[in-house]
């Protein structure tokens, strides 16, 4: 499973976060490759300067969706993918990605999972007037920001804060938060019950 694929659309810091944490070696893990289905993504800058492999899966070059996906399932089988990280990847995940890895996909979301699905998490959190807010880290399934969580971490509202400066401060609490939720992954101590994240 220590062989990662990490999905994303567009500045991946999350990426770069993770890539940080296995050169650091708090992660004992291997990015095999990241696909982009944006051209312009500047993270693939970030998985190129680090010597990883990078291939930009354009959508737009496929009809319908699911060729989309599938051709996503193809290069992740090829490199021998264990473990999915969605890292800023703008795209609903279809049958033939949850198909081709059960339980083995993660997405990073910047809340406290379930308030604020969806886009524009931080501004929703202002709007609904929360104290607190943070980071999430779940496992995909079909349901939109709606799998087993593996972690949260709280971030604080502070008064005056704008959606920018929210996002900035739960942006420095993920980039500790996915690596750790990834080590979790990785260790294999854990089993679904129901809709649970369990440690076993
Ligand atoms: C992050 O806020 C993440 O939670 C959300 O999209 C953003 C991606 O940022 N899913 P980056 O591309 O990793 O910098």
């Amino acid at each position: 499973m220590n062989r990662l694929g990490v999905l994303i659309s567009g500045r991946g810091s999350n990426l770069q976060a993770l890539i940080d944490a296995i050169r650091n070696a708090e992660l004992n893990a291997e990015i095999a490759v990241v696909i982009s289905n944006e051209p312009e993504a500047s993270g693939l800058t970030r998985g190129q300067s680090a010597g990883i492999e990078t291939l930009c899966i354009n959508h737009r070059d496929y009809s319908p969706r699911e060729r989309h996906d599938q051709a996503v399932v193809r290069a992740l089988q090829e490199r021998r993918v264990g473990l999915v990280c969605l890292a800023g990847y703008m795209r609903l995940v279809g049958k033939p990605l949850l198909d081709a890895f059960p339980n083995a996909i993660l997405n990073i979301h910047p809340s406290l999972l379930p308030s604020f699905p969806g886009t524009d998490a931080q501004r929703q959190a202002l709007d609904h007037g929360v104290k607190v807010s943070g980071v999430t880290v779940h496992i995909v399934t079909g349901e939109l920001d709606g799998g087993p969580i593996v972690l949260q971490r709280t971030v604080p509202v502070m008064p005056g804060d704008s959606p920018d400066s929210l996002a900035a401060r739960i942006l420095i609490e993920e980039h500790q938060a996915y690596p750790a939720a990834v080590r979790i992954m990785l260790a294999g101590r854990w089993k679904i019950e129901g809709r649970r994240f369990v440690n076993a």
